[in-house]
């Protein structure tokens, strides 16, 4: 057997299901999930703005619940079921309710916020599927958007809502 290099020693192996797709990958025990998803798995659409917890750019869903991938090591995620905005569209590339309110409602500008604003508003909509706009606007305070003043941001969760509470009818 061959001898390990110390680059190789370094490396844990983790596995972890990202949008129904199983992955094992080798990353270093350091290496934020963020990255582990951008760079090791080329989902790129989860977004880095702060690095900090701050921005909530890269929201994504982790065992069921929104997390800033940010703050979370890739071998924390080791076993993990993950959903990023890469997963949102359907088997036969329609989007989303939440994907289709930013479309029609006019929710973004620049972008940058907008797969962690809708990975927020889709962990959001299943606990509270008949939100207030007031709710909405608490839901999504911890996203940061320089762009857009929210309005059409809410205005986006508020038709998901209502679509996706029309789908389930
Ligand atoms: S990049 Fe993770 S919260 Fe800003
Ligand atoms: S659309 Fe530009 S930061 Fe939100």
């Amino acid at each position: 057997m061959t001898e390990k290099t110390a680059e190789q020693k370094r490396l844990e192996t983790i596995s972890l299901k990202v949008n129904n797709k199983q992955y094992t990958v080798d990353v270093e025990p350091r290496m934020l999930l963020s990255d582990v998803l951008r760079d090791e798995l080329r989902l790129t659409g989860t977004h880095v703005g702060c690095e900090h917890g701050v921005c909530g750019a890269c929201t994504i869903i982790m065992d069921g619940r929104p997390v800033r991938s940010c703050l979370v090591f890739g071998v924390q995620a080791n076993e993990a079921e993950i959903a990023t905005v890469e997963g949102l569209e359907g088997e036969n590339g329609e989007l989303h309710p939440v994907q289709q309110g930013f479309w029609e409602k006019h929710g973004l500008q620049c972008g940058f916020c907008t797969p962690g604003m809708m990975m927020t508003a889709c962990s959001f909509l299943e606990q509270n599927p008949d939100p207030t706009r007031e709710e909405i606007r608490e839901a999504i305070s911890g996203n940061l958007c320089r762009c857009t003043g929210y309005q059409g941001i809410v205005d986006a969760v508020e038709f998901a809502a209502k679509e996706m509470r029309e789908r389930t009818e």
